[in-house]
C-alpha cells in the first residue's frame, strides 16, 4: 500500500511516519487553538504522519501532518474505527494537499485492517469539509457539543470513509 500520490497541479506527497520528537510545524487555525490541555487525554495512542511535498523546482517540504487515533464501538475487532485529524501549513492549502493525503491514509489504513475511518470538523470548517469530501468521505451527521477548544465547545460533523470509497 503506498503512502505516495500525485498532485493534479503536478507535485508528490509521501507520508512520513513520525514520533512526539518531530519539530511538529506551527498549523495557525481557529480549529487548532485548544486552550487548556486534559492531562487525561496525554494517555491517548496517535499515531502521526509528516505530509512531504515534491515539487519540481522546489526544496523538499514538509508541509503539514497526519494523525489518526482508535475509537472502540465495542469490544471486538469489528467495533474498531480510527478518526484521521489534519493540519496543513497555511501556505499550502488549497492546492488539494489536504484531500490527496486523507485518501492515501484512509486507503492505508483500510489495508491495516480498519474498516471504518472516521473524520470530525467543525461544523462551520468549510474547507476540511470539501477536502473530506474530494478525499471520498461521506458526511453522516452531527455530534453535538463535541469538542472544547479555547473559544467555547463545538459541534462537530462527523465524516467517514469505507473500503472501496
Ligand atoms: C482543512 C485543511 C486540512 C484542508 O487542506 P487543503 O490542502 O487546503 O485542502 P484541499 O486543497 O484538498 O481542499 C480545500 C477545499 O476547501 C476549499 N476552500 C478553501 N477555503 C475555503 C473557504 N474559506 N470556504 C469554503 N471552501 C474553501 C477549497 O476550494 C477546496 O475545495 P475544492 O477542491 O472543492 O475547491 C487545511 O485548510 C487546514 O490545515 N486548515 C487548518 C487546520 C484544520 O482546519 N484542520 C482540520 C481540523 S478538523
Amino acid at each position: 500500500m503506498s503512502l505516495t500520490g500525485q498532485l493534479s497541479g503536478g507535485g508528490e506527497i509521501t507520508l512520513c511516519p513520525i514520533d512526539e520528537a518531530y519539530p511538529k510545524q506551527l498549523i495557525h487555525s481557529p480549529y487548532e487553538n485548544w486552550g487548556d490541555k486534559a492531562a487525561a487525554a496525554n494517555q491517548m495512542i496517535i499515531e502521526r504522519w509528516c505530509i512531504r511535498l515534491r515539487a519540481q523546482g522546489a526544496p523538499v517540504a514538509d508541509v503539514g501532518y497526519l494523525s489518526a487515533h482508535v475509537v472502540w464501538y465495542g469490544p471486538t475487532l469489528g467495533s474498531r474505527a480510527m478518526n484521521i485529524g489534519i493540519g496543513i501549513v497555511a501556505e499550502y492549502r488549497g492546492q488539494g494537499i489536504g484531500s490527496l493525503s486523507q485518501r492515501l491514509l484512509a486507503e492505508y489504513l483500510h489495508s491495516q485492517g480498519y474498516l471504518r475511518v472516521e473524520a470530525s470538523t467543525d461544523v462551520a470548517n468549510l474547507p476540511e469539509q470539501r477536502a473530506l469530501a474530494a478525499a471520498g468521505f461521506e458526511f453522516e451527521g452531527i455530534a453535538r457539543l463535541a469538542q472544547g477548544r479555547a473559544d467555547g465547545v463545538h459541534d462537530l460533523q462527523v465524516w467517514s470513509h469505507l473500503p472501496g470509497s
